[in-house]
């Protein structure tokens, strides 16, 4: 074989297999070595660089599974010919040529995370999650035997749902396992609800403004959004009876507790009114509780007040230990749960083991508890220091809430479009959610959501951006 090259094998911040991968596929790609060129033998190559023929043998795996060489019978590894002419990625798109709009929000908010600063996201840094206690109990079921459980179990793993009947009671809701039906976050759980007692084109109650991926899941599926406006103390009542009346809706699904996008929460006297109304209208509340963890132990939810035959209640640990562990679930009355787990099965089989016993050692170790106390008193920080500086910037807040992720907040004195404000954002790097996007109706207005925490970090870069806003007499 010709131009084998000097590798630097002192190199320290990665491994000799991946040195020598790297340098393989260069030699690959440059065509230093043309297709169906015949690779030293793992002995030969391993005199050659003075390592292991495991070494070796583990570099030409990960070359022959990238589809770089491969394996010939007996003869040994060969340059593959497919490589002779390399697949250009597509250029990616900036940012600065997206729109921000419901689809940008679902499809790029997530490859572009890292590329700007988010002052509006639904995500925490990595270091606010308990990454060494989940890193800990990765490790630990790393030993366990999980072949043995083949696809799990349609309702999701059983040991995990007997746990959470214990963590439902910390609120006062009173489940069985068979109550319980696991999803991959709160995403697929909404998704199941609508998807099997929604009939197309009927007329459902959302929040206005609301959750906007499902505001956009829902529209997919063509339903009649009828949105209840929201104030800093949940729904207006009799906005929501009149709307009752007009659009004999079947269904209320809300996200009534440290509301995305508002912050907000339903007072206790709301609460009780939106489940008088609802009862007497036979409506059912789908009750969102996404970020339900982050509220004080033992506060009220719609379905500790009134029971599962009236309300379905949909929780998460996304927001509190992990999204991309994607464990949530819906706590719904037997009956049911029996439609739901036919459409989960039917759409995606069963959720992820794996995941739901993470969340289970970590729930019985005993440790959620702590980390929930210490992320609570963070976000409160960050609340108060967001708070101050959106109000030092003449900016009014739609509610005052203590903990969560997100406040809405809009210039006091001008009628913005909070749309064109985050267009002139984008031009800077900096990524906003509008308020249209969280309108049922699509409504321009001038309200932006945002991440708490994110802007408490940031707070010197948005400082300077409002305030040239407000010097140029924009805001
Ligand atoms: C109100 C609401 N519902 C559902 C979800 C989806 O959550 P998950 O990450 O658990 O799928 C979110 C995510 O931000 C949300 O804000």
């Amino acid at each position: 074989m010709k131009n084998i090259f000097v590798l630097d094998l002192n190199h320290s911040h990665t491994t000799l297999v991946e040195r020598l991968v790297t340098a393989f596929s260069q030699a690959i790609t440059d065509k230093k070595w043309p297709a169906e060129t015949k690779l030293p033998s793992v002995r030969q190559c391993a005199q050659l660089y003075q390592v292991s023929t495991f070494t070796i043998t583990e570099a030409y795996n990960r070359l022959a599974a990238a589809g770089l060489i491969y394996a010939k019978d007996r003869s040994g590894y060969f340059v593959a010919a497919s490589h002779s002419k390399p697949i250009e990625p597509l250029p990616e798109p900036s940012l600065v040529d997206l729109p921000i709009d419901d689809y940008w929000l679902l499809t790029n908010i997530f490859d572009q995370a890292n590329k700007y600063t988010h002052f509006s996201c639904g995500w925490l840094p990595p270091d606010w999650y308990p990454q060494d206690e989940i890193a800990k109990v990765l490790r630990d079921i790393a030993k366990q035997d999980i072949s043995q459980s083949g696809y799990g179990e349609p309702y999701g793993y059983l040991p995990l749902r007997q746990q959470l009947c214990s963590h439902l009671a910390n609120y006062m809701i009173h489940a069985a396992p068979n109550n319980i039906l696991i999803t991959q976050g709160a995403s697929s759980a909404l998704d199941i609800i609508s998807s099997t007692l929604l009939r197309p084109g009927e007329a459902v109650l959302v929040d206005d403004p609301g959750y906007c991926n499902f505001l956009s899941s829902l529209r997919y599926k063509r339903m009649k959004l009828v949105g209840i406006p929201w104030h800093s103390n949940g729904p207006d009542i009799e906005q929501m009876e009149r709307l009752i009346k007009q659009e004999k809706p079947r269904f209320y699904f809300t996200n009534p507790w440290l509301q995305n996008p508002t912050g907000a929460s339903l007072s206790l006297d709301n609460a009780y009114k939106v489940l008088r109304l609802t009862e007497k209208y036979n409506i059912k509340i789908i009750e969102d509780n996404v970020s339900g963890d982050l509220m004080p132990a033992n506060s009220v939810t719609l379905v500790s007040m009134a029971g599962l035959d009236q309300v379905i209640h949909i929780r998460s640990f996304c927001k509190t230990l992990q999204p991309n562990l994607r464990v949530g679930y819906i706590v719904a009355n037997q009956q049911l749960l029996e439609k739901l787990v036919h459409y989960k099965m039917m759409t995606s089989l069963t959720s992820t083991e794996l995941s739901e016993r993470v969340i289970l050692s970590i729930l019985r170790a005993g440790h959620y508890a702590k980390h929930i106390e210490k992320l609570g008193k963070k976000l409160a920080q960050a609340h108060s220091i967001t708070a101050q500086l959106l109000t030092s910037l003449g900016w009014e807040l739609f509610a005052r809430p203590e903990t969560g992720y997100y406040v809405y907040a809009r210039p006091k004195n001008r009628q913005v479009d909070s749309e064109k404000l985050t267009e002139l954002a984008k031009n800077k790097g900096i990524v906003f959610a509008h308020g249209r996007l969280f309108s049922p109706t699509h409504q321009t207005n001038s309200w932006i959501r945002f991440n708490v925490v994110y802007t408490m970090l940031g707070q010197h870069i948005l400082k300077q951006f409002l305030s040239s806003l407000n010097k140029q007499g924009i805001t």
